[in-house]
């Protein structure tokens, strides 16, 4: 620890008086009476406040390959504190390291609380303490000592998101939460401090502007959203550094993009990762696999992945197959493939302590695991009964891991499943002192613990890529920070319970704003039993999220579509086909998100920041910009009130009628009906349903569009590649413009193709126009006949058409 500072209780640190401060490049040093602070403009919007507690500038676990574009600074020393300016922000750094941060027109965005820091009182003596956790009732932990504490001041009319998949509401003013990997089997209830994953970034939102905050430390942090004291907010830390980025939006859209610069977004993953998975404890033996997968094909329900869960493997051995229950798993994996299935494999990091086993014998010759203080290898319990962690915050480790990814996806396994890595351990927590090697650097638990599920995550995918040269497909339950760029996250152990989907929604909106745009959760529920409604109910809002995978707990009655009766499979059918039909627009969407950080499923806020109404939605969320769900997540409910943000019209996707922004409307929604709404203007690109991607060789894309009722001009792109491949990485991909105009009575829709790559053109384009049929319709100048009878007005016209006019 540096001698310099002196702590001060829960406020962290006195810095004192500022004595000296120099600018060297975009870094502004800033010497305190106790101690030395660094202000580091990275981009004109984002400045990382730093100050070494526990050691010197560490690497980041979250933060690689930083790009620095800075733009023009400068600094000032004015009344005793210093100014600097970037090209968007003036920073204030007064006595004590206290930071206020402005707009270039001199509006206050965020400040540091010059008061001291004071928790309500919990009224109540020990004995009624003792008395309450007598008769059940779950006291709060008594709070570890934090070792750095920043206050922020709290505002009226604050609000906050971010924090991964928190439990709860989406809106996080008036909460505390901890950060610190947890696997608690016991079902998600709002008042769970800890998940499986850490992600110490938030977005604030005040008066309209958001901004957001980046804490970029591994240790056990605690953020208080104004529950200890409403004139403050705060986040804190054990140990580490103090280490925070500032990210200024004004909008939240903005502030993703730029927390995703930092830590990295989520690169376009393989098409059929987005279509619909399968997944249980455990399908097993082979026969079983095949008969799951035979029922997908049978029944006209399309299916893209089958998951194999902890039962395939040789006595929970890792990178092992039981030889009774699969005895031939590559000529079954084989198999699968030529019915049009992926398969994924789970893989725990526990290593089983067994002599003779080759993982375990290789990892024990070199070292490859945690060990306790004297260096012999730590033991606890998982799975496999006595196991071994993986040191996976060594590369070296990382490599060896990576490496034997080879034995799964080299004979036919299609992506990996990492689960258990917060670590989990049945035999109680690992000790803080379990010993780590961060590349040389010799660290414990307490630093390694949140981000060991990442380095677990980035060792599969590196793995995976060199041995396939594709795009890998890793799953893992515990992240950090960053974690984006490896895996895709799933929210853990729920139940089927109806508030578990409710909450799902906020859950799955928060990661969106955590940059974790490929997410979902256990749809239908992982624990306790499923029921024909819920399943029906859940698959609805399953089909609009990135990740959708219906999976369930051993011992739990059967989930798959089937599973219930004739109505609840139609309900799937209807659902997973609809996701399938929409595969080009999700996918869209993940390409523009590997650019913009901006995820598949967001809250309405992301885009309409201006309607203060939506803040604090809860259940309905927009996929992608073009389209708004709002599902039915209540039991026995048949019809819901929907709020319409303000700013466009509104069309409902069933019956096509058009409603007004900014107001609320009740929508009929039976059980098949999950209420959807595409925005005026909208252009949804569609293919058609199959069974599973790649059966069937698109030729023709659909647009499904959704015209202006006045005047009004949208435009969307559209993105198609080999949807496997890295190839596009060096440009081979096709990009189509789309424009849509309404001025009178005249129509106007303007195709170009900006970028044409990749060899797979489309033949033709199919259009439908919703809600409109014209009296007159030309194809680059030339008039074409109505055809279609019905209200649906559609036509197609070859690929190389430029110009459609629709004249009323
Ligand atoms: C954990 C996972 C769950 C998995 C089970 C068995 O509980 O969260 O998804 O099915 O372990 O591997």
């Amino acid at each position: 620890m540096n001698q310099k500072f002196q702590l001060k209780g829960l406020q962290g640190f006195m810095f004192g008086k500022i004595k000296f401060y120099e600018k060297k490049s975009n870094v502004v040093s800033i010497e305190f009476e106790n101690g030395r602070a660094s202000v580091d403009i990275i981009t004109p919007s984002i400045i990382n406040f730093f100050s070494p507690l526990s050691a010197e500038r560490r690497a980041s676990k979250a933060v690689e390959n930083l790009k620095r574009m800075p733009g023009k600074i400068t600094v000032d020393f004015i009344d005793g504190q210093v100014l600097v300016y970037t090209e968007k922000l003036k920073v204030s750094i007064a006595d004590n390291f206290m930071v206020d941060i402005f707009d270039l027109n001199g509006k206050r965005i965020c400040s540091d609380y010059r008061g001291e820091d004071k928790p309500f009182v919990r009224r109540g003596n020990d004995d009624d303490g003792n008395i309450a956790a007598e008769e059940g009732h779950q006291l709060e932990e008594e709070r570890k000592s934090q070792k750095i504490k920043i206050l922020k001041q709290l505002n009226p009319g604050s609000y906050f998101y971010g924090l991964g998949d928190r439990t709860g509401h989406l809106n996080k003013l008036g909460y505390h939460y901890k950060m610190w990997n947890t696997d608690n089997p016991n079902p998600h209830v709002e008042s769970f401090e800890t998940m499986y994953k850490s992600i110490p970034f938030f977005v604030a939102l005040e008066k309209k502007i958001a901004y957001g905050i980046f804490f970029d430390n591994s240790y056990e942090t605690i953020f208080d959203f104004g529950k200890e004291n409403s004139d403050y907010y705060s986040f804190s830390a054990v140990d580490g550094n103090l280490d925070y980025y500032f990210i200024y939006g004004p909008s939240a859209k903005e502030v993703i993009s730029g927390y995703t610069f930092l830590t990295g977004t989520t690169p376009l993953p393989q098409l059929w990762t987005l279509g619909y998975q399968q997944s249980r404890w455990s399908y097993a033996p082979e026969k079983r696999l095949q008969e799951i997968a035979n029922n997908f094909r049978k029944k006209d329900i399309p299916c893209d992945v089958l998951y194999l869960d902890i039962d395939y493997m040789d006595g929970y051995r890792v990178f092992t197959w039981d030889q009774q229950k699969f005895p031939n798993h590559e000529k079954m994996l084989d198999r699968l493939k030529g019915q049009g299935y992926k398969v994924v494999t789970i893989i725990d990091p526990g290593v089983k302590k067994d002599k003779g086993y080759s993982i375990y014998d290789q990892g024990l010759k070199n070292n490859y695991f945690a060990t306790d203080r004297d260096g012999i290898p730590y033991v606890n319990r998982v799975w496999p009964g006595k196991a071994l962690y993986p040191d996976f915050s060594n590369q070296t480790v990382r490599h060896w891991w990576a490496e034997n990814q080879k034995i799964l996806v080299n004979h036919g396994v299609a992506g990996v499943w990492n689960d258990m890595n917060e670590p989990a351990s049945f035999d109680g927590p690992l000790p803080d002192d379990v010993q780590f090697n961060d590349n040389g650097r010799l660290t414990d638990h307490r630093e390694i613990h949140n981000v060991y599920g990442h380095y677990m995550s980035k060792a599969t995918y590196e793995g995976i890529k060199t041995a396939t040269n594709k795009r890998p497909f890793v799953i893992t339950r515990a992240s950090y920070a960053g974690t984006q760029k490896y895996a895709t996250v799933w929210t853990g152990d729920n139940q089927s319970l109806w508030e578990h989907l409710r909450m799902s929604l906020p859950m799955l909106m928060n990661l969106g704003m955590s940059g974790f745009a490929f997410c979902g959760t256990d749809v239908g529920g992982f624990g306790f039993d499923c029921t024909q409604e819920l399943l029906s109910r859940w698959v609805q809002v399953g089909a609009f999220t990135a990740l959708f995978r219906n999976h369930s707990s051993a011992s739990m009655r059967d989930q798959e579509p089937w599973a219930f009766d004739e109505k609840t499979e139609s309900i799937n059918r209807k659902y997973i086909k609809l996701r399938y039909r929409l595969l080009p627009y999700f996918y869209d969407i993940m390409h523009d998100e590997e650019t913009t950080g901006l995820p598949m499923i967001r809250p309405l806020l992301l885009d309409y920041q201006n309607d203060e109404n939506v803040y604090g939605i809860n259940d309905e969320f927009m996929s992608g910009s073009n389209i708004l769900v709002a599902p039915v997540v209540e039991q026995g409910e048949t019809a819901r009130m929907v709020y319409l943000p303000k700013g466009n019209r509104w069309i409902d996707y069933w019956t096509k009628a058009v409603f007004d922004g900014g107001q609320y409307i009740v929508k009929n929604a039976p059980l098949d009906v999950c209420p959807i709404y595409v925005k005026e203007g909208g252009i949804i690109p569609m293919y058609p349903a199959q069974n599973y991607v790649g059966e069937k060789k698109i030729s023709q894309l659909t647009l499904d569009i959704y015209p202006f009722t006045e005047k009004g001009k949208s435009c969307y792109e559209h993105y198609q590649d080999d949807g496997e491949s890295f190839d596009y990485r060096s440009g081979n991909y096709n990009l189509y413009d789309f424009i849509l105009k309404r001025s009178g009575n005249l129509i106007e829709i303007n195709i170009s193709k900006t970028r044409e790559a990749y060899g797979e053109k489309y033949q033709s384009f199919k259009f439908i126009i919703n809600g409109i049929k014209p009296l007159e319709f030309l194809v680059d100048g030339q008039t074409r006949k109505i055809e279609n009878d019905d209200d649906q007005f559609s036509f197609t016209v070859s690929n190389t058409a430029k110009k459609i006019d629709l004249k009323f």
